[in-house]
């Protein structure tokens, strides 16, 4: 891979999207898709970051973002290595900061880290020389994963997301998946909205940059996407929600709920998903569905990332 002369990478870390200007995105995606074509190769490897390491520090649970950093990594000819919480030295109360110094004393080129905390990777970033990603921490950031809903829907949509309406459903205020994607998609032109329970849309959203709704129905009029949310329920305090049935019958995006967007409304999902919960199950395989599009896009997604740290 040829470095771009007239572009500059000027970020040691990937924290949050709010670090990337217009510029840094589309080059970014740009750079994914250039990526992608490698991954639909018959031999899915080029020796682009031969002899750098990458550790996955996964203090949280993760199918998707662990197995497509570590895959982005490998094609790309990088040594990754994988640290989870359990089995690890964490469950014998070792601090963030002598982990992170551990980990750093092998001189590793990339940290991933994912854990949950929020300013977890923040202050990995501030206290270590190499860089590190956010692969998720707490209820603030997970850029990776915005970024690659927005590849997936540029492949869609094309480069430009003006005029385009994207609703994000469910539970916001435990979401780092709608903040992160609040403000890359608002970057790229596409007016966002948000619905869900009013016990869980965060305090202060209506000074967001978005318009918010409690009713399904209303908030689907007129929308070109819509991504579902998760419960999080490991994330949830006691009581925010009486009854899950309940939450079903008024939130679930369901086929007559879409027929009310725009013709041909994409649907997307971070996963995991919770069928019938948040999401109708055959709306979750249905043509309009992105939800194995984003999987895809995840690891073109994440060989730019690490392209660019390792390599700047
Ligand atoms: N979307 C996402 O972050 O999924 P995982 O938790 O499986 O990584």
């Amino acid at each position: 891979m040829e470095k771009d002369n007239r572009y500059l990478w000027k970020h040691k870390d990937l924290l949050d999207v709010t670090q990337l200007s217009r510029e840094d995105t589309d080059h970014l995606l740009d750079l994914a898709a250039s990526f992608q074509e490698i991954n639909k190769r018959p031999v899915k490897k080029v020796p682009t970051l031969k002899g750098k390491s990458i550790i996955l520090f996964f203090a949280e649970n993760s199918t998707r973002t662990k197995t497509s950093f570590d895959i982005a990594g490998k094609r790309l000819s990088a040594d990754t290595h994988a640290l989870s919480k359990s089995g690890s030295s964490i469950n014998k109360g070792e601090s963030l900061k002598d982990t992170g110094q551990t980990l750093m004393a092998m001189n590793p080129d990339v940290i991933v880290i994912r854990h949950s905390s929020s300013g977890a990777a923040e202050y990995l970033a501030r206290l270590l020389p190499c860089s590190i990603v956010n692969a998720g921490d707490g209820w603030h950031a997970h850029p990776t994963q915005a970024l690659l809903d927005s590849y997936s829907l540029r492949q869609v949509w094309g480069p430009s997301f003006k005029g385009k309406t994207l609703l994000i459903l469910g539970d916001i205020a435990h979401s780092r998946v709608a903040r992160s994607n609040l403000y890359l998609l608002s970057l790229l032109g596409c007016k966002v909205r948000f619905c869900g329970p009013s016990t869980l849309l965060p305090p202060g959203i209506d000074g967001w940059n978005c318009e918010v709704f409690t009713d399904i129905e209303e908030a689907l009029k007129g929308v070109d996407a819509c991504m579902c949310l998760r419960l999080q329920l490991e994330r949830q305090e006691a009581g925010l929600l009486p009854d899950l049935l309940e939450y079903s019958r008024r939130f679930c995006l369901t086929r007559e709920r879409l027929n009310l967007a725009n013709p041909g409304c994409k649907v997307l999902h971070p996963g995991p998903m919770n069928r019938g919960l948040e999401i109708a199950d055959e709306l979750a395989d249905c043509p309009e569905s992105l939800v194995l599009d984003q999987v895809s896009a995840g690891v073109a997604v994440r060989m730019a990332v690490l392209y660019l740290l390792a390599t700047r």
